[in-house]
């Protein structure tokens, strides 16, 4: 695996691969890798002959509040897990790489709306920072195609949204989320759940599960408001402290209208320290 921390670099090897006629698929990362970040490898390797991953904790989509120094680094393991899956370019730039300047003065990406919802409100900036970074790692990268969960369906749908408004030259390639044996989706804040709290945090997937049956079920009224009522009820008497749950249209995520058939449920919650994040897929 060649490893590439300068833009000089990165460009020569990508420029090298596109003379070769190579396809390059891109799977950008802030690191800590699981078996969530490695499924988006293993979907690179189905749509392209090189593989580029990046690591890059991003200042810019961090709060002020938010604690990004304590976020985990684990740049070692994270690298042979990489070697494990065949990758072919790990790109590991400084933030003085990606910012220049610094990050509060730059150009930056903004997709309205949708960047304002859920997620978006509990995290002012976040989706900005989100997809500036990930426009700048494309045109560094220049992939073909691009792998992003869907455990982080907002963001999917911003980075949608902004390759479409922008005409960008990539094809945007989902993943199924990937789950502990609980059914709790992982992620590198897990790390920041206690024993107990690990024990408490599959609620947060039991309860979308419970609210998906209830809008499957044809004998429910489906007034939405009042099952989200009781989804809240459900997943604070665990224990967890929910910030949002709503269901949504798949697409544009407003709130569903009820001629909506093609719905997410889209779920956040604290449990501990960790801000949880959830969703699940409704087609009615
Ligand atoms: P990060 O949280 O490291 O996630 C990187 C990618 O892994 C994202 O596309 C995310 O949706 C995916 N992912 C994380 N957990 C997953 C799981 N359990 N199952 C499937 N996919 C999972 O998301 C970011 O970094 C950043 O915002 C980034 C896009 C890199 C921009 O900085």
């Amino acid at each position: 695996m060649i490893i590439a921390t300068e833009i000089k670099a990165l460009r020569a090897q990508i420029k090298t691969w596109r003379m070769q006629g190579l396809k390059i698929a891109f799977v950008p990362t802030m690191g800590n890798l699981h078996e969530g970040h490695l499924a988006l490898v293993k979907a690179a390797h189905q749509h392209a002959d090189k593989i580029v991953v990046s690591i890059f904790i991003n200042p810019m989509q961090f709060g002020l509040s938010e604690d990004i120094d304590n976020y985990p680094k684990t740049h070692q393991q994270d690298k042979e897990k990489l070697i494990g899956e065949n990758t072919d370019l790990l790109f590991l730039p400084s933030s003085e790489v990606i910012y220049p300047k610094g990050f509060t003065d730059n150009t930056f990406v903004e997709v309205p709306n949708i960047s304002n919802l859920y997620c978006g409100k509990s995290r002012p900036g976040h989706f900005r920072g989100v997809a500036t970074v990930v426009c700048k790692l494309f045109n560094l990268v220049h992939p073909d195609v691009a792998c992003f969960g869907s455990k982080d369906y907002q963001q999917l749908q911003i980075i949608q949204t902004m390759v479409d408004d922008l005409s960008m030259p990539v094809e945007i390639i989902p993943v199924d989320i990937i789950r502990e044996k609980s059914g709790l989706a992982m992620s590198s804040r897990n790390g920041y759940l206690t024993q107990e709290e690990t024990q408490q945090a599959p609620v947060l997937f039991e309860t979308l599960q419970w609210l998906a049956a209830q809008l499957k079920d044809k004998s429910n009224n489906h007034n939405h408001q009042r099952l989200c009522q009781q989804a809240t009820n459900k997943i604070n008497k665990a224990g967890l402290t929910t910030d949002y749950i709503n269901i949504c249209h798949a697409y544009t995520l407003a709130e569903s209208k009820p001629a909506d058939k093609n719905l997410v449920i889209l779920a956040s919650a604290f449990c501990g320290k960790a801000r949880l994040i959830d969703n699940i897929r409704v087609q009615l």
